[in-house]
């Protein structure tokens, strides 16, 4: 969703900032912004539409002359798509300007009672209450007055701040909205998240919840509401810049399929000892639990479906799963002998975050599956599992999906052996499942070209089913997602014994059906429902195993997947899918890594 980056130092910060903006596109934006100090003067430029168009507009401003500035990319909330609603917003005055992430819930209240103060509002937009708010507020002290404005405000917000009385100097405050201080030599950052800045410097400062920062390029000062001094810990980025940029790859979505195979050893080698999974520096009592709830967003959430699956199956525990943004408001029944295991690739979604305050109110434990390191829910968990994923700039999950599922398989094998549910051969057998998948991701990789062919095949299809039983129908729910959200075909997932309970109304003739197969023990299932819908003329695309030659009589495309234990097959056989979202979505010319109206990272409700 919204990006911010701000800059201070001795560089060009109309270039540093738009370099820092062409970086954020990735989250999802519909206008841009930029704002730089000169001396004693705020000079502003904003552009519906992609950041090309601010980077022309403001090329031609010779105003954005400047080492100090802040700059945005909104998706919008309160207000439509424009020039107007864009941020940076600007106090009246021209005095203050500043970019929000977040939601003010309470703005129309502020704003009307600035309305009758006699404040003038350009924008449809609560963010600009907050300039506003400075400005009215404002007695020469800034920090005050920040401190002041930001206690009025309810709801979520990650902002920056520039003020024409403080030439060289950002500042920033936070409430449940990611920001994060980068600090450089002889320069320093804030921004909502590395990608803007990661190219400059790799020094990080987590800003936490209520704190301020007032940045110059030679300082960062961290601060409470009482503007006590916070001494914070520096963190260094581990990963390197070219992760964040597409090396070569004509699209993010298309390297990070690519990059899945070194992200899933990423995550699983460290994680296996002697031949064994092992999560025991976690400390999580797994005896204390009678029953475990899975709870994300989306992606996350379909990889939970799968680790629900697996844990139930070899841990013989009570699996649930359910999607955060049902679960935040359903009062579930949930005490402290309820494991929760959230998953979230960003780990700043926001259903998610409500799910997790939500059952930790009600005694559970969080077990938090996440990607990006520091982010919000990898702090609220009471554990944490990182993924090493790197950085997924696509807003359609690949590898970040991926990583989570071995992490569910490696919970699931750790858990089971723990509980006494598997012995120690079954431990080493699972494990080397589990650290086979690298390379059965690679191999299945192989498949590049011939799933580029059927797309090429079946791209102008108008609606596409998936179909497939138990574990396959979970990888289905995630297989039909990644085609809907870049392809924008209409796509959905079922299991395959529910097709005649009504959708089977919908299979006709040259309606495509990919018929995932890959769960051996239900093969003649999942035939059968092939057949019912070869028989009201569909074509079939399915997704089997290699050495299956039976598959090859029965559907009229047949990829095959290389092969391990059934239960770990769902983190390689969802790999063609997304080859065959992403070729779909090629040829009928879609903006893979930035579809139409989505968001990488979902920060609000
Ligand atoms: C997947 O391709 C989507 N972009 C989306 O469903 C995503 O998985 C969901 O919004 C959850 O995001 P998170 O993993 O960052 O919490």
């Amino acid at each position: 969703m919204c990006g911010i980056i701000g800059f201070t130092g001795s560089g060009d910060a109309r270039e540093i900032i738009l370099d820092g903006l062409k970086r954020l596109e990735y989250r999802g934006y519909d206008s841009a912004g930029i704002a730089i100090q000169n001396k004693n003067e705020i000079d502003m430029v904003k552009a519906q539409g992609k950041v090309d168009n601010l980077i022309s507009l403001s090329n031609k401003n010779n105003k954005l002359d400047g080492h100090c500035g802040i700059g945005h990319t909104r998706w919008a909330t309160h207000g439509v798509p424009s020039d107007v609603n864009a941020h940076p917003h600007m106090s009246t005055d021209g005095k203050f300007a500043i970019v929000h992430n977040g939601i003010i819930e309470n703005y129309a209240e502020i704003k009307s009672k600035l309305i009758e103060k006699g404040v003038k509002f350009l924008s449809e937009t609560d963010t600009e209450v907050i300039v506003q708010l400075l400005d009215y507020y404002y007695d020469g002290d800034l920090k005050k007055t920040l401190v002041k404005t930001t206690s009025m405000l309810e709801g979520s917000y990650a902002i920056g701040v520039l003020c024409a009385d403080y030439p060289g100097t950002i500042f920033a405050a936070k409430v449940a909205s990611p920001l994060i201080i980068g600090v450089g030599v002889g320069e320093n950052y804030f921004a909502s998240d590395i990608t803007a800045f990661v190219s400059r410097t790799k020094n990080v400062i987590d800003l936490d919840d209520y704190e301020f920062a007032e940045i110059t390029k030679d300082k960062v000062t961290i601060f409470d509401h009482n503007f006590k001094e916070i001494k914070k810990e520096e963190r260094k980025i581990t990963w390197d810049v070219a992760a964040a940029e597409k090396s070569g790859y004509e699209h993010f979505m298309l390297k990070e399929i690519m990059e899945q195979p070194a992200a899933l050893k990423a995550t699983i080698e460290p994680r296996v000892k002697d031949g064994k999974v092992n999560f025991d520096e976690l400390g999580i009592d797994i005896k204390k639990y009678d029953r475990i709830l899975i709870t994300a967003c989306g992606s996350a959430y379909y990889a939970g479906c799968v680790g629900r699956d697996v844990i139930e199956k070899l841990c013989r525990i009570h699996v649930h799963t359910e999607v955060a943004s049902e679960l935040r408001y359903r009062d579930p029944i949930i005490d402290e002998k309820t494991l929760v295991l959230v998953i979230s690739q960003s780990g700043e979604t926001a259903d998610t975050i409500a799910a997790i305050k939500e059952v930790q109110s009600k005694g559970a434990d969080v077990v938090a599956i996440v990607n990006v390191v520091g982010s919000t829910i990898a702090k609220l968990a009471n554990y944490t599992i990182y993924t090493w994923a790197g950085p997924e700039i696509a807003v359609a999950t690949t590898k970040g999906y991926t990583t989570q599922v071995a992490v569910l398989y490696m919970f699931a094998v750790w858990a089971a052996f723990k509980l006494g549910r598997i012995d120690e051969n079954k431990m080493e057998e699972y494990t080397s499942n589990i650290v086979s998948l690298p390379e059965r991701a690679q191999r299945t990789l192989d498949l590049n070209t011939r799933v580029k062919k059927l797309a090429d095949k079946y791209h102008e299809k108008q609606s596409i089913f998936f179909i497939g039983r138990y574990l396959d129908y979970a990888v289905c729910l995630e297989g039909s997602l990644k085609l809907k959200e870049i392809s924008y075909i209409h796509s959905e997932a079922y299991a395959a014994g529910e097709l005649k309970h009504g959708t089977i109304a919908l299979i006709e003739k040259g309606r495509l059906v990919v018929s995932v197969c890959c769960y051996e023990p239900l093969l003649d299932k999942i035939i059968s429902n092939i057949q019912q819908v070869k028989a009201r003329g569909a074509q079939v695309l399915a997704l089997a195993i290699e050495g299956n030659k039976k598959i090859f009589s029965e559907a009229d495309d047949v990829l095959l997947v290389p092969k391990a234990n059934e239960l770990f097959m769902a983190a390689v056989e969802i790999i063609p899918l997304q080859l065959f979202a992403y070729y779909v979505a090629k040829n009928n010319k879609c903006d893979i890594d930035k579809p139409k109206n989505l968001a990488k990272s979902v920060t609000v409700e």
